[in-house]
C-alpha cells in the first residue's frame, strides 16, 4: 500500500467526526486535500468550512464547499489537518506546506483537533523533520542567529512567501525533547510569527493510516 493510500485512509476516517449542520476547520497539504475530497461527498450536510490557507480555500471552492471567515463564526467544534511529524503525546511538527500560522489559529479556535497522517509521520522524538518557522522578512538574520544559539541550523526556504507575506526558515538538527518548552521559548523571539511546533495546543486525536487500517491515537 502506498503512502498516499494511507493518507487517504486517515482522511476518510476523519469524516466520522464531522457533525451535521456545523462549521469545521480544514488544514492544508496532501492529506487535508484527501479530506476535502471526502467532505465534498457530504457537503449538503455542512454549514461551511474555515480554511487554513489560500490553497485549501481554492480546493474547497472548487469542490463547491462554502468557505467562511473565522471572525464570522464562533468557536469551531472540529479542526482536521495533517502533520509532518507526530509523537505519542500528539504533539506535532507542522508547516511543511508553509501554512503553519493560519493552521495554528484555526487549531486554537477549535474544540477538537483531529490530525490525519500516514504511519510514517509517527516518531519517538520530534525534530527529524526540519522545524518550519514563519518570520517577518526584516527579522530573518536576527531570528537565524537566535535559532543557531539554540543548536538549530536555519535554512531559508527559497522562492516561498507565506499567505501572510512572510518568509519561512526551516530549522534542521533540532532534537526536540521538550516540545512545549521550546515552542514557548521560540514564541518569544522578536520577529518570529509562528513556530511549527504544535505542542502547547497538540492534537486531541491522531488518525494514523497504516497498511492494516486506521490506528486512533489519544493521550
Ligand atoms: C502544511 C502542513 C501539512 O499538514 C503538513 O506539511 C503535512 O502535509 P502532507 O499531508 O502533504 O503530508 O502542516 O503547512
Amino acid at each position: 500500500m502506498s503512502t498516499d493510500d494511507m493518507k487517504k485512509r486517515a482522511a476518510e476516517a476523519a469524516l466520522a467526526y464531522v457533525e451535521d449542520n456545523t462549521v469545521l476547520g480544514v488544514g492544508t497539504g496532501s492529506t487535508a486535500n484527501y479530506f476535502i475530497d471526502a467532505l465534498a461527498r457530504i457537503k449538503s450536510r455542512l454549514d461551511g468550512v474555515v480554511s487554513s490557507s489560500e490553497a485549501t480555500t481554492q480546493r474547497l471552492k472548487a469542490a463547491g464547499i462554502p468557505v467562511l471567515n473565522l471572525n464570522a463564526v464562533g468557536p469551531l467544534p472540529l479542526y482536521v489537518d495533517g502533520a509532518d511529524e507526530a509523537n505519542a503525546r500528539l504533539q506535532l511538527i507542522k508547516g511543511g506546506g508553509g501554512a503553519l500560522t493560519r493552521e495554528k489559529i484555526v487549531a486554537a479556535a477549535s474544540e477538537l483537533f483531529v490530525c490525519i497522517a500516514d504511519e510514517s509521520k509517527l516518531v519517538d522524538t520530534l525534530g527529524g523533520f526540519p522545524l518550519p518557522v514563519e518570520v517577518i522578512p526584516m527579522a530573518r538574520s536576527h531570528v537565524g542567529r537566535e535559532l543557531h544559539k539554540r543548536g538549530g541550523q536555519p535554512v531559508f526556504r527559497e522562492n516561498f512567501v507565506t499567505d501572510n507575506g512572510n518568509i519561512i526558515l526551516d530549522v534542521y538538527n533540532l532534537h526536540i525533547l521538550e516540545p512545549a518548552k521550546l515552542e514557548a521559548e521560540l514564541n518569544n523571539i522578536a520577529g518570529i510569527v509562528t513556530v511549527g511546533l504544535f505542542a502547547l495546543r497538540p492534537a486531541d486525536i491522531v488518525l494514523l493510516g497504516t497498511k492494516n487500517g486506521v490506528q486512533t491515537l489519544r493521550c
